[in-house]
């Protein structure tokens, strides 16, 4: 069942994104050689307390962390480890906070130290095929139109975009329907209304799309060793445009 959310409830998950907007402006500054991503996410767990918020992705379905942290192939659901970030170590972080009941989603990817040109690359396409999806994310459109427009574009640049995992419907749990997918047909599946809530968050790889899950059963990675980037929003549709939920460039954050 598709949901459509109230207005009361869109501002508190608005009040969520801002929070977890700002968390990653703070993760970007802390992104250096020798940082491991547990400091990251226990850096993480206290910002969200200290501003009376909760990490929603600890305890979820068993997941044991507050965030994820997905590292050069892993494409998502990474776990936070110990290991020290080297110079030009990708790392996807991954988290949804929970403020007062609202929920936000939001992923992005950090290059620790300089990015290369390959770097560079993977990077820009991944972020412009959010936005590419974000674009198709308005009343009447369907949703078959967000993903036709991600894979057209990121595979016209010589990247693929993952199949195993999409975006979601969020509220007051984490993955609602419907589902999102990265990839599709123009024209197909339910038709976007207004207040529909959801996340637009492509993994895009260099190499193949396919992915295998670790011995961990949560953490997927390329079946090539190629590397993998991803950035993700929580969007309201409304006939306004695309309301974006977490953008880090608001100004009243
Ligand atoms: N934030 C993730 C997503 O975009 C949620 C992962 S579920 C978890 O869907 F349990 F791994 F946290
Ligand atoms: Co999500």
């Amino acid at each position: 069942m598709i949901t459509r959310k109230s207005k009361r409830e869109i501002e508190m998950m608005h009040e969520a994104g801002k929070l977890l907007a700002k968390c990653h402006k703070e993760i970007s500054n802390r992104m250096k050689p020798g940082v491991t991503t547990k400091e990251i996410d226990d850096f993480v767990e206290k910002f969200l307390a200290d501003h009376g918020a909760t990490p929603e992705q600890k305890g979820y379905s068993g997941y044991p962390y507050a965030t994820c942290a997905s590292i050069n192939d892993e494409i998502c659901h990474g776990f936070p480890r110990d290991e020290q970030l080297v110079k030009g170590d990708i790392v996807t972080i991954d988290m949804v906070v929970n403020l007062n009941g609202g929920l936000a989603d939001s992923a992005w990817t950090y290059v620790v130290g300089e990015p290369d040109e390959d770097t560079k690359k993977l990077l820009e396409v991944t972020k412009n095929s959010l936005y590419k999806g974000i674009e198709q994310a308005m009343p009447g459109k369907r949703i078959g139109d967000i993903g036709h427009a991600i894979q057209q574009y990121a595979e016209g640049e010589g990247f693929s975009v993952v199949r195993d995992f999409t975006g979601h419907g969020i509220g007051p749990t984490i993955h609602e329907d419907p589902h999102i997918p990265h990839f599709g047909i123009a024209g197909k599946g339910p038709r976007l209304k207004e207040g529909m809530v959801v996340t637009i968050e492509p993994m895009i790889n260099e190499g193949t799309w396919q992915s295998k899950m670790d011995d961990n059963n949560w953490t997927a990675r390329t079946t090539d060793g190629g590397r993998s980037a991803q950035y993700e929003h929580t969007i309201v549709i409304s006939k306004e445009g695309p309301m974006i939920l977490t953008d880090q460039d608001d100004e009243s954050l």
